[in-house]
């Protein structure tokens, strides 16, 4: 396959970045140029960031599958898709060739078809790392279903709120998955969900643990009975569904400063072009290498650069079920040795806990088909860049700084690999078509360099997020609203004298831990529903691995006799009602929390306790009790 968009040098970064202000319109229709329509779009671009309405290739019909699949059979027929490497490395591996995954996703897409799922229904995914994740994500876009992949992670009641929000009555899922020494229950959490969502009429479910499982007659099935009825129907094929270019492809649920998560709703041409286009430019993607993305599908990171992207560009996308650290911390280094990977994306938090073990697991693998290392979720310290610059890439691998968000759809600032410089720390320069913009806080810009400011982006590119479902005011509101004619990110940043650009984290009450966003209200929510809990606060505090932790001051009624165990109980609430990855690292017990007289938690006092910067809280006149700040001080875990 051939790249007609893909920029190779400084020079044409430079000439694309002035063409994709210039002529917006021209740029991203050439880029679109090279994919797979039915029938081409009408305008290319139709926006206003007031309401917002923002549509792309207005008028283009396509099926994403037929860009991913169908389009590549002729030529990569035989090309692995998909290599899956198995939680267990002593169990087989799996490689899918572009045939034999087209196969695949036209029978599942028939089997959901067959179970009354239609163009426009919402479909819910709760899997682990194995292909028929992305088997069952790519049906619902053959058939024009929009899926909604759920992280593995999360508790029976996050599934519930987002069933219920999306009106999902399709459920896939597995008996359960593996990662490293732990089995995880999902036909049970789903099952858990349910007793909430009566709405839901079919749960397909798929072989993987073997673990027993109750199967509700009438509503669950067998993924692997279904494919046999399927199989005896004769006609193995699927054909895509026509697709409007605006038309949804899927809703994946992030964490705001308020409330409960939103779902992000991309849509089916942008969200395919900005995909493939990023997924080419930033890695600098040959035709042939293996590229390994260790994220999970149930993040925007695996929906664009394990499925979508690398599939549109007929790359070798590598799916690993496992953990870095089993069943040692060499797994990585093994993957990458076994299936001679030539891209490795991968977060922060994963290269800190690996440091962590030395370089001792790395001694004996051969590392050397790597040719570009990648970074995305949190900011890099240099130290992990470093590492990873030195043991990983061995000096020789470019990194790439990913900075991006579920509702971009793609990267948006990064360096590209070989092409624009790096520098340690820093996400570096916008892809061309990407217009950012510093603001202070009444939303004046802020021009030049050695700046700091809120970052903004000034201009549509076609991985936007559309609207956040069911609710399009939420969407105006959280990203349109605080800074009129801009996109909001929720992040600080710096530029430096050359205008390169380091994200400094986020401005709004978002954690993010181990590159997973987790809103603070929604942790405090959680905490404030064990019994005895009167009120709770949560913030971010510097984690060593984990970027950041989460730090719960929490008000008890004055019933319990043993902290500890009462601290564990509230870590099990919370994992109930999120899940675990939101469980608190650290839980202190106070009689009172820091308020201004208008009854507002200042936060900021919190953070800087929490982070063991005692002596510069700031003022504290305006509290309406100063001498809770010395109780909280003492009491500081
Ligand atoms: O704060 C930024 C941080 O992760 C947030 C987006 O989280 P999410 O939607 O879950 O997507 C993560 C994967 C794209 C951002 O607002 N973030 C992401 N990448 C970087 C980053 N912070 C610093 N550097 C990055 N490379």
């Amino acid at each position: 396959m051939s790249y007609p968009f893909k920029i190779k040098s400084l020079e044409a970064y430079q000439a694309a970045s002035e063409k994709a202000v210039k002529d917006p319109e021209g740029f991203w229709s050439d880029v679109a140029g090279s994919f797979l329509w039915r029938k081409r779009w009408d305008t290319v671009l139709n926006w206003n960031f007031k309401e917002p309405n923002i549509e792309w290739f207005k008028g283009g019909k396509l099926n994403v599958t037929e860009n991913c699949l169908d389009r590549h059979l002729g030529t990569l027929g035989n090309t692995p898709a998909i290599i899956w490497e198995p939680n267990d490395p002593e169990e087989h591996h799996r490689v899918l060739t572009y045939r034999e995954l087209y196969n695949k996703v036209v029978q599942f897409a028939n089997v959901l078809k067959n179970n009354g799922v239609k163009k426009g229904d919402r479909v819910c995914i709760y899997m682990g790392m194995v292909p028929e994740l992305a088997i069952a994500t790519l049906a619902c876009a053959r058939i024009g279903a929009i899926h909604s992949v759920i992280f593995g992670g999360f508790s029976a009641q996050s599934i519930a709120d987002r069933l219920e929000d999306a009106h999902a009555e399709f459920i896939v899922t597995c008996d359960g998955a593996y990662r490293g020494n732990k089995e995880i229950p999902l036909k049970s959490v789903i099952d858990d969900a349910l007793v909430q969502c009566r709405f839901v009429k079919r749960v397909i479910v798929l072989t993987r643990t073997r673990t027993p499982i109750s199967m509700l007659k009438g509503r669950d099935v067998w993924w692997e009975d279904e494919i046999k009825k399927v199989e005896t129907m004769g006609n193995p094929d699927c054909p895509a569904e026509e697709m409007d270019a605006e038309d949804p492809l899927f809703i994946l649920y992030t964490s705001g400063s308020t409330g409960k998560p939103k779902g992000v709703v991309h849509t089916t041409g942008g969200y395919m072009v900005y995909a493939t286009y990023s997924f080419v430019n930033v890695f600098q993607y040959e035709q042939g290498q293996v590229h390994f993305c260790t994220a999970d599908i149930g993040w925007i990171t695996g929906h664009s650069y394990i499925v979508y992207g690398p599939l549109c560009a007929g790359a070798t996308s590598v799916i690993f079920e496992g953990v870095p650290t089993w069943p040692d911390a060499g797994r990585f280094w093994d993957v990458v040795d076994k299936y001679k990977v030539n891209i490795l994306y991968t977060a922060p938090t994963a290269i800190r806990s690996l440091m962590g073990f030395g370089t001792a697991p790395l001694v004996g693998k051969d590392l050397s088909s790597l040719k570009v290392l990648g970074s995305v979720g949190e900011p890099i310290n240099e130290e992990a860049w470093h590492w990873f610059d030195e043991h990983v890439g061995r000096k020789r691998c470019p990194i790439v700084d990913t900075w991006w968000q579920t509702e971009t759809g793609g990267i948006m600032i990064s360096n590209m690999a070989g092409v624009t410089p790096s520098k340690p720390s820093y996400a570096t320069l916008p892809l061309p078509g990407v217009q950012p913009v510093l603001v202070d806080e009444n939303g004046r810009e802020i021009e030049g360099n050695d700046v700091s400011g809120n970052l903004c982006i000034r201009f549509p590119w076609p991985g936007i997020l559309r609207t956040t479902y069911g609710d399009h005011e939420r969407c105006r509101q959280n990203y349109f609203a605080t800074y009129e004619n801009l996109y909001f990110t929720g992040d600080g940043c710096y530029r430096d004298e050359k205008g390169n650009y380091r994200i400094t984290g986020r401005v709004d009450d978002v954690l993010n831990v181990s590159g997973h966003r987790i809103g603070t209200a929604e942790v405090e929510n959680a905490i404030n529903m064990h019994a005895g809990v009167v009120e709770s606060a949560v913030v971010g505090y510097p984690h060593d691995i984990k970027g950041q932790g989460i730090y719960a001051y929490v008000i008890f009624d004055n019933t319990h006799e043993d902290d500890n165990l009462t601290k564990m109980d509230i870590i099990q609430t919370v994992s109930r009602i999120i899940g675990a990855i939101a469980k608190p690292d650290k839980i202190q017990f106070v009689s009172g929390l820091p308020k201004t007289r208008s009854g507002k938690i200042m936060r900021r006092i919190l953070r800087k306790i929490a982070e063991g910067e005692t002596g510069s809280l700031g003022d504290t006149s305006t509290l309406l009790d100063p001498s809770v700040v010395d109780e909280i001080i003492k009491g500081r875990v």
